[in-house]
C-alpha cells in the first residue's frame, strides 16, 4: 500500500510519516519512506538516518533524471511485470539510505539560488510512485511538500491512500477541505490525523474536520518537539499512532 502524507507546512507531516513508518516496520512490514519534499531536509534526522542519498543528484541532476530512473529501476528480474514497473527490491542500494530496517528514498532538494523550478522533482516523484508495485508485506510512506502542489502535479494519483495531517490552525482546516475535494475527484480515499491536539482546541478541530474520517488525535508532545528541535531521531512511541496503523493495516487487508 502506498500512503501519501500531506498537509499544511509545520502541521507535522514529517513527524507523522516517521512515526507511522516505524510502527508499520515493528508490525513486520517492509517499509520504504519516500521524502518527496523539495525544500525541507530534516526527514532523515527524524528517521535516525545519517546520510541521505538524493536520487536526482545521484542520477546526475534534473536533466533526464526521469528517464535515467526508469532505466535504473526497471529490471527484467521483476518477472512477468510489464516494462517500466518496479518493486522496492529493484531499487539499487545506492539510491537508498536506511535506518532500523526502514529504507529512505529522497527524491530531490532545491540546493541553489536560481536553480529553476522544482517541477522535475514532482515529475520524478509521480513516476516513481505510480510505477512502483508494492507487495502484500510492504508499505510506502511518502512525505510531501506543504500544501497541494503534489496534487497539481498528480503525485497523489500514484497512491492508494491520502493522510492529511491537520494541526490546530484555520489554514489547516481550509486546506483539509481542498484536499477532500481533490481526493473525491481523484477517487483516492482520504483520512485525517489531528496533530498537536490540546483539550482547549479539540472541539474546534472537530467542527472543521469530519469526525468519521479522523484516524488519530496526536497530543501536543514535548518529547516529539524536543527531538525535532535537536535534530534527533524520534524516539517516542504513541498509542495514537499504534491505533492509526491498525486502521491503515485493516484498509490494506481490504485492498
Ligand atoms: N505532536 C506534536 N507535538 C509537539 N510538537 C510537534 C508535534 N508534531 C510535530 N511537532 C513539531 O512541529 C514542528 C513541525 O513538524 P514537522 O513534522 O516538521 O512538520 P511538517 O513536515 O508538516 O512541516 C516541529 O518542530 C515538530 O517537532
Ligand atoms: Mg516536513
Amino acid at each position: 500500500m502506498k500512503v501519501l502524507i500531506c498537509g499544511k507546512g509545520g502541521s507535522g507531516k514529517s513527524t507523522v510519516s516517521v512515526l507511522i513508518a516505524k510502527n508499520l516496520k515493528s508490525r513486520g512490514y517492509k517499509v520504504l519512506l519516500v521524502d518527496a519534499d523539495e525544500s525541507n531536509s530534516g526527514l532523515h534526522c527524524l528517521a535516525g538516518c545519517s546520510s541521505p542519498v538524493i536520487l536526482i543528484d545521484s542520477l546526475g541532476g534534473k536533466k533526464g533524471a526521469k528517464d535515467k530512473m526508469i532505466q535504473a529501476f526497471s529490471k527484467e528480474s521483476a518477472g512477468m511485470m510489464p516494462e517500466q514497473k518496479w518493486r522496492i527490491r529493484d531499487i539499487p542500494d545506492e539510491y537508498l539510505a536506511s535506518a532500523h530496517g526502514i529504507s529512505l528514498l529522497t527524491v530531490g532538494k532545491v540546493h541553489h539560488l536560481g536553480e529553476g523550478c522544482a517541477c522535475m522533482m514532482g515529475a520524478v516523484s509521480k513516476t516513481f510512485l505510480s510505477n512502483l508495485i508494492v507487495g502484500k508485506d510492504e508499505f510506502v510512506i511518502a512525505d510531501t511538500e506543504a500544501g497541494v502542489e503534489h496534487f497539481g502535479r498528480n503525485v497523489a494519483q500514484g497512491c492508494d491512500m491520502i493522510l492529511d495531517v491537520v494541526d490546530p490552525a484555520f489554514e489547516s482546516f481550509m486546506l483539509a477541505e481542498k484536499i477532500q475535494d481533490m481526493c473525491r475527484d481523484a477517487k483516492i480515499p482520504v483520512f485525517f490525523i489531528l496533530n498537536k491536539v490540546e483539550e482547549q482546541v479539540r472541539e474546534a478541530m472537530f467542527r472543521h474536520i469530519p469526525r468519521e474520517k479522523v484516524i488519530a488525535e496526536i497530543p501536543k508532545d514535548r518529547d516529539i518537539f524536543m527531538d525535532s528541535l535537536e535534530g534527533r531521531e524520534l524516539g517516542k512511541e504513541l498509542p495514537e499512532i499504534e491505533s492509526a496503523c491498525e486502521f491503515i493495516e485493516s484498509l490494506k487487508r481490504k485492498q
